[in-house]
């Protein structure tokens, strides 16, 4: 039986980048993992992230974006192109390509990083002393392994709705969604997130008539609303998503011609729409489905999450607990700086993670990012402060890209300067937000931002612009 220093359980990006940190560190390490390719032929690392998740939809983002382009912006810059076909198989191969070129890429880096790469699903079975036993089950072929340390990183998996099963044929989760070769003529979603919001833009760019439900009244809740709102107005009002609001979802039925949705408006009116295909993108629950945490006593909490500390120590002592099926915002950057940060701390080194620093991106056009408190959560909590904002709509670089569209908004403490919150909606704000990540892990005032040179003309000059407008001296505005 082989015996390790630190076994990690899922190779997404909490995991294998917990594996990767653990060997560097000196430490025997394995990672055991159960997911499979596409074609369910060949292991696949990386997880919901590179196979079903962040790296498939950028893709598909981005091949939508050109054909959106092709069609409907080519044209102001001169370029006549006749009539531009779309061929959805080709994205969807091209796409592919990506993720096999990524999840290949993990299996060099263990190899590269000496990490021993296990296939097959596993559980928790008991305890050899100090050590835990870990069984692998690869395809009904089982075997065992002990370890020092064990990293929980097994993920999370799709909320199911109650009325409808997911069957990825008509009624589609994430994996389905990103898998169409057809265009759905009308398309459904419920749930107005951040898959939601993505895959929506997907497929309305390549021609789908797109219907987005959503429970809540407040769109984009968790985000800084005066950005949520003017994103809101984008997307419903100049690209005719049908975004709805505050709706009751009723009854769901699926057959071959297509899912009929019953529900109820927020002014209470009865509707009932026949879409060719559903998305369901509700949320995402943590995956403990087969760990076997009893056989431990490793302890949940009342949601399904692995209970753990801030610095992700579960209930056992050398078992740890990291990414999606933990507490916390369900993010691969978040996944993967706990999994640097645990092999650290098991290594008896003292990392730090400010949750209060993750960024937030969502990939729609113009894209949303966020780093820090909200107006809503300052004023919720009785901070005071000031607050500096700048468009995109005369940045020079946004008007050559063809995107001057957006905000830049920097909160900063009313006394101190100090940057609380920054929150943008437009071109390539995922880009810009890690600017705002560093003011805020270095505590920088907006004053910092507003005299740091940035080079013109770039996108970066609005963050400039709005520091600056926090002081009430903007050049632009
Ligand atoms: P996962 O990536 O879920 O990996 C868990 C792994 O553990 C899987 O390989 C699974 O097979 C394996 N596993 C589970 N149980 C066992 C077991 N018992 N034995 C062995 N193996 C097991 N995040 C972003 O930051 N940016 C994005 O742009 C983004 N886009 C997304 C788009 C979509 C459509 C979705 C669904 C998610 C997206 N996310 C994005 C979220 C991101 O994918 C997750 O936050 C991230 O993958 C979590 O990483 P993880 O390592 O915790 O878990
Ligand atoms: P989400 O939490 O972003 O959004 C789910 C939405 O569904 C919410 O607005 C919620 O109010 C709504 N909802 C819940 N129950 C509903 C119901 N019964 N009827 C109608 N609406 C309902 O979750 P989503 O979009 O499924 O994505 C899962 C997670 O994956 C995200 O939380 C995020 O962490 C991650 N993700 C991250 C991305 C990124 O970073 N760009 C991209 C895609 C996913």
């Amino acid at each position: 039986m082989s015996q390790y220093d630190v076994v990690v359980i899922g190779a997404g990006p909490g995991g294998y980048i917990a594996a990767i940190r653990a060997a560097q560190l000196g430490f025997k390490t394995a990672c055991i993992d159960a997911g499979v390719n596409k074609a369910g032929d060949a292991p696949a690392l990386g997880g919901t992230c590179l196979n079903v998740g962040c790296i498939p939809s950028k893709a598909l983002l981005q091949s939508s974006e050109h054909f959106h382009a092709a069609q409907h912006d080519f044209a102001e810059h001169g370029i006549n192109i006749g009539s531009v076909k779309f061929d959805a198989a080709k994205m969807i191969e091209r796409k592919d390509a990506i993720v096999t070129k990524l999840t290949g890429g993990i299996s060099f880096l263990f190899k590269k990083n000496k990490v021993e790469s296990i296939h097959g699903k596993g559980s928790f079975k008991g305890k050899n002393g100090d050590l835990y036993q870990i069984e692998v089950d690869n395809k009904g072929e089982k075997s065992l392994v002990e370890a020092k340390n064990v990293i929980v990183a097994t993920g999370s998996v799709p909320r199911p709705l109650p009325q409808i099963a997911i069957d990825n044929i008509n009624v589609l989760d994430n994996e389905g969604a990103l898998n169409l070769t057809k265009i759905p003529k009308k398309l459904g979603i419920i749930g107005a997130g951040v898959i939601g919001l993505e895959m929506g833009s997907v497929w309305k760019r390549v021609g789908s008539d797109v219907t987005i439900l959503e429970v809540l009244p407040t769109f984009l809740a968790a985000a800084d609303q005066q950005i949520a709102k003017e994103a809101f107005k984008y997307f419903t009002k100049e690209q005719d998503l049908d975004i709805q609001l505050g709706v009751k979802i009723g009854e769901i039925e699926s057959k071959k011609q297509g899912v009929t949705i019953n529900y109820e408006t927020a002014d209470s009116q009865a509707k009932k729409e026949t879409f060719d295909k559903l998305i369901v993108s509700i949320g995402r629950i943590p995956n403990t489905d087969g760990l076997n945490v009893e056989a431990v006593g490793l302890e949940k909490d009342e949601r399904g999450f692995v209970k753990v500390d801030d610095e992700c120590r579960t209930n056992l002592p050398n078992v740890w607990a990291i990414g999606d099926v933990v507490r916390g915002p369900m993010l691969a950057h978040k996944a993967s700086e706990e999994g640097v940060a645990v092999a650290e701390r098991i290594a008896g080194q003292k990392p730090h993670l400010d949750a209060n620093t993750i960024p937030f991106v969502i990939y729609t056009d113009p894209e949303i990012a966020w780093v820090g408190k909200t107006e809503e959560q300052l004023k919720a909590e009785g901070i005071e402060y000031k607050k500096g904002t700048s468009g995109f709509g005369a940045n020079g670089r946004a008007l050559g890209l063809g995107k001057a569209k957006g905000t830049v908004k920097i909160l900063s403490d009313a006394k101190t300067d100090r940057i609380l919150g920054v929150h943008m909606v437009g071109p390539m704000v995922s880009e810009l937000i890690t600017e705002g990540v560093i003011g805020l892990e270095f505590k920088a005032s907006s004053e910092d931002i507003a005299r740091i040179i940035h080079a013109h003309p770039t996108l970066s000059e609005v963050l400039h612009e709005a520091a600056l407008a926090v002081d009430k001296r903007a050049l632009h505005g």
